[in-house]
């Protein structure tokens, strides 16, 4: 993982710069920092500091520099620690590293340049790396050839940023399998791991290619292939828009994003399916219609052309990790339910080391990732790709690395996500997942009138249900639930079906920002084994929205309450009203709505207990620790 952003310029201080950079890029790790820069007196100044960003900004001295690279970090070799903070230098070469080298490499090449005279001070592969570009910069007095073979001997992947002791008025970049970007500016120029990281001074940017790697000055850059022969680049332009640094009237991203949710919802349907929410004059024609276009456009290219090719299709595979694999599992079941069409859902991780993979020209493997950026997504995505099927990405951002390795992208538009732990993200990743779903039932004419009213229906009332779930009296009672369960070891989550996959969600919201000890166990697999977990007043939280299977969960939910456990019912008004005797259990309410939309409205409670079990501990919401937002190592 890791975040790194570099500057040369005319106009500005490049600590200034860089220090604002890092801020940015703290979503992609930070549990320490550092910055290199060049002084007016021709000194490289290497400071670092472990922690987040504001304690490096804190120690920083205010000098004129032209010239620097800075990185956050998520440790991959070695502890977070000062020693093993980027910047490295090694001779004449100082470096900033996103990516991660092989082992067996990594220690083969310590071994050689140690016998060379190289001493190491950290446990990185990143200073390994910087010994290795002295070497061969040594061998060839000539940075673009010491590049080049560079290229050839280091396995891992990498993006860097460079500054030779020679020439303090040139930085260098370099890639493989780790985003690059290079921006570009009236004399100054930059790179970084993500165009958020400088959208505040320039918009225009290139996008460095695997084995590219580029010469920077104020006035000018000079891309190169991995011959080392020069390059012509486009220059692309960002949105600034979609950068959202501003937590507004919360105190915490995350709070901000969990309540963006409606708005969300509201902007996905009006731009996929143009269906004005505010707009009373709505007729299902002109929305079902809309439908098509919508889709017609944005699956232009994917298979023939027509949206009906997503129907024909032999199966589907969804690959992902985290919340975006847990809004895959939703969407398996949607896609069945409604679209006919069978659908495997992996863990990237899975997917893209499996012995063997089921698909061919007649598969669509679709990949989902709020960041487009990690490891193992992409990796599931370079899998499928030799297989011959079609790819298709569900993607928050844009201009991103997963982005550019699918056949057809689908932008779930929730904005910039700034907290670690997803929530309007994995929100509308489910609202596109039923999108999809319902886009080939339509397109199969499958659908009734009277179910086209139930669905056009259900959209339009969704955002203000939504908005139920967060009113005051709302929220109040989550905070009561998370008053009784914060100290609590272990919480569980039960649910069958879909509503375990909610319970999935939940569990890792609270394990990932309230560092509890969380499981979501299938509701009938309990007593198989974990039923042995519960006692007395063990939190057990059981979602409930599935008529079919309520009754079901409902049982389940009892066997854990003779066994002790304390009960918190997620259950749709409906079924509460048929639940039978339930007065020995705390109950949270959900609005009914179409079940395409359903686990839209379920995770809303989960993702409020979570907050509030977490700001009870006292513990860094937006920043959990050990993570990060953009997970970009395997
Ligand atoms: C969710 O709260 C997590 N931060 C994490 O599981 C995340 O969903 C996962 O790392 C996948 O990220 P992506 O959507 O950016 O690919």
């Amino acid at each position: 993982m890791c975040g790194i952003i570099g500057y040369v310029g005319k106009n500005k201080r490049a600590q200034e710069v860089i220090m604002e950079g890092l801020k940015r890029l703290e979503y992609r790790g930070y549990d320490s920092a550092g910055i290199a820069y060049c002084t007016e007196n021709n000194k490289l100044n290497i400071i670092k500091k472990q922690g987040e960003v504001k304690n490096l900004k804190e120690i920083l001295p205010i000098e004129a520099s032209n010239l620097g690279i800075g990185h956050t970090r998520w440790a991959t070799h070695g502890e977070p620690s000062e020693i093993n903070c980027h910047p490295h230098k090694q001779g004449k070469i100082t470096i900033v590293h996103n990516g991660s080298i092989e082992l067996d490499y990594l220690k083969m090449a310590k071994n050689e340049l140690t016998n060379e005279g190289y001493n190491f001070k950290s446990l990185t592969d990143t200073e390994v790396l910087a010994a290795l570009l002295d070497k061969l910069y040594a061998e060839t007095n000539d940075i673009n050839k010491a590049l080049v073979e560079f290229q050839k001997q280091v396995i891992g992947s990498y993006a860097l940023g460079i500054i030779v002791d020679d020439n303090y008025d040139k930085m260098y970049a370099i890639r493989k399998d780790s985003p690059l970007i290079i921006g570009i500016n009236n004399d100054e120029n930059y790179i970084a791991s993500d165009i958020c990281a400088i959208s505040k001074y320039t918009t225009n940017y290139m996008v460095l290619e695997n084995g590219e790697f580029a010469e920077l000055t104020a006035t000018g850059i000079k891309c190169f292939d991995e011959n080392g022969l020069a390059i012509e680049k486009d220059i692309k332009t960002h949105n600034p828009e979609l950068d959202d640094n501003d937590k507004g009237i919360y105190d915490t991203f995350m709070e901000k994003e969990i309540h963006q949710q409606p708005n969300v919802f509201k902007k996905m349907v009006n731009s996929y399916m143009n269906i004005d929410l505010n707009s009373a004059n709505e007729t299902i024609e002109k929305a079902f219609s809309n439908v098509d276009e919508q889709f017609n456009y944005l699956s232009e290219n994917l298979f023939c052309n027509k949206i009906g090719d997503y129907s024909k299709f032999n199966n589907i595979s969804i690959v992902a990790c985290g919340s975006a694999y847990y809004a895959g599992l939703i969407g398996k079941k949607l896609i069945e339910k409604y679209a006919k069409i069978p659908v495997n859902v992996e863990t990237a991780s899975e997917f893209r080391y499996a012995d063997q993979l089921f698909i061919d020209d007649k598969s669509l493997v679709i990949a989902i990732s709020q960041s487009g950026e990690t490891a193992d997504t992409l990796g599931a995505i370079e899998r499928a790709n030799q297989y011959g099927c079609k790819t298709l990405g569900i993607i928050n951002r844009t201009e991103t690395s997963i982005g550019r390795k699918v056949d057809k992208v689908l932008y779930t538009t929730a904005g910039a996500e700034n907290s670690v732990a997803t929530t309007k993200a994995y929100s509308a990743q489910l609202t596109m997942l039923a999108l999809f779903a319902l886009n080939i039932v339509n397109n199969n004419k499958d659908l009734t009138a009277t179910e086209k009213i139930e669905i056009l229906t259900a959209i339009k009332e969704l955002p203000n249900q939504m908005e139920s779930l967060l009113n005051a009296e709302a929220m109040a009672k989550y905070n009561e639930i998370a008053t009784n369960i914060y100290n609590k070891e272990s919480l569980f989550y039960i649910g069958r079906g879909i509503d375990h996959y909610i319970g999935l969600e939940g569990a890792l919201k609270s394990k990932e920002i309230a560092c509890i000890n969380s499981q979501a166990i299938s509701a009938g697999e309990l007593k198989h084994g974990p039923l042995s977990l519960i006692e007395k007043g063990t939190p057990v939280i059981a979602t409930i929205t599935d008529e079919n299977i309520a009754q079901k969960t409902l049982s389940n939910v009892k066997e854990a309450y003779s066994r002790g456990a304390k009960i918190y019912l997620n259950i749709t008004e409906d079924l509460y009203n048929k639940a039978g005797d339930i007065s020995n259990y705390d109950v949270i309410k959900i609005p009914n709505t179409h079940p395409l939309f359903q686990s839209n409205l379920a995770v809303i409670p989960l993702q409020n207990i979570a907050f509030d079990l977490a700001e009870k501990k006292g513990k860094n919401i937006d920043k959990p620790k050990n993570l990060a937002k953009a997970v970009t190592v395997e």
